[in-house]
């Protein structure tokens, strides 16, 4: 498949909170380092290529950007690298951040972030970022089920202050998300879903469109290669459909995801302008109710 301009449109849209974005979005974890992000050994990636795939993402259409303030190696940030790629700001773009998890200046992991220490977290993204408020923050959840009252409801007086406008939660159940909203609007959750999820997790897919909160799922791609990232292998039913669009595997688990709903966003994420091109043009890609079928069959962790 071949990309054609402003691609990243042909998946439609969806709005988070009063921000309209393309469905078929960026994940920007996988820039600042060659091989397997959030590891203190990580080398540094290209600036250049880095900056290269972000500008090409916007061209393309991309208007929906994931990123977080501890996705960094020794040399490069990622929010750094949007900042420097992409400010000026197009005003349609809706750059996501995530908070909670923290890493020392060696990238070593800190404890989870305290309630109290959120806003010390935003403020580093609005520096990183050079904003003055954030589009929408997501609470990354390290806790497991317990109650996340108290560090969701730190970020509800950031965002009632101004610092944020839209909030969102990852790593959450069923429950967290109901305590979450009830607390303050969310507008998205962020999980770990894609072919080979449990039917549990597609049911929670499933409720987050029921709410009207979008559903932004990570590892679509990676599958069960989770951080290390696509694994090269791939399963017969995939490679079979994607055989049959003329699409490579990848592709196929992108256009499955955002076919699930029209609620699901995609935010792949690469360091590869070729494969930003072939993700982008996934958008476009659509499956047949047999396919999507044969695809969910897959069984948990394909
Ligand atoms: N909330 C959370 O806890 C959480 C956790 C993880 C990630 N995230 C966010 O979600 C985004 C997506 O997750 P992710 O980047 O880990 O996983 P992903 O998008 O599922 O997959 C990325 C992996 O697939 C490869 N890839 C990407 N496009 C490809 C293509 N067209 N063909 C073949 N291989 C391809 C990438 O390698 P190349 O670089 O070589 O293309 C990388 O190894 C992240 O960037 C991050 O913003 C959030």
């Amino acid at each position: 498949m071949t990309p054609d301009p402003v691609a990243a449109a042909a998946a439609g849209t969806w709005k988070l909170g009063d921000l309209t974005v393309n469905r078929l979005g960026f994940g920007a974890m996988r820039l600042p380092q060659t091989g397997r992000p959030l590891d203190p050994g990580a080398a540094p990636g290209d600036r250049g290529r880095a900056v290269r795939v972000l500008r090409r993402a916007v061209e393309l259409g991309v208007n929906h950007i994931d990123t977080a303030a501890f996705y960094f190696s020794s040399l490069r940030s990622a929010n750094e690298l949007i900042n420097t790629a992409l400010a000026p700001y197009p005003d349609d773009l809706v750059i996501v951040t995530k908070v909670g998890p923290g890493r020392d200046p060696a990238g070593e992991w800190l404890p989870a972030a305290t309630p109290a220490q959120l806003r010390g977290q935003v403020e580093e993204n609005l520096r990183q970022l050079g904003r003055d408020h954030l589009d929408v923050v997501n609470w990354r959840n390290q806790q497991g089920t317990a109650s996340l009252a108290d560090h969701f409801g730190a970020l509800a007086q950031l965002r009632d202050a101004g610092l944020i406008r839209h909030l969102g939660v990852s790593g959450v159940t069923g429950e967290q998300l109901a305590e979450a909203t009830a607390i303050a609007p969310v507008v998205c959750v962020q999980n770990r879903y894609g072919i080979g999820a449990s039917p549990q997790e597609h049911r929670f897919v499933d409720a987050c469109g029921e709410q009207g909160v979008a559903f932004v799922p990570y590892f679509t791609i990676a599958g069960a290669g989770r951080g290390a990232g696509a694994t090269g292998a791939e399963r017969d039913e995939v490679l079979a459909v994607g055989r049959a669009h003329g699409a490579s595997a990848a592709q196929v688990r992108l256009a499955w995801t955002l076919q699930r709903g029209p609620h699901v966003l995609a935010i792949p994420g690469t360091s590869d302008p070729a494969h930003l091109e072939a993700n982008v043009a996934a958008a476009a890609l659509r499956l047949s109710p047999g396919e999507l079928a044969l695809l969910e069959s897959i069984g948990t962790s394909a």
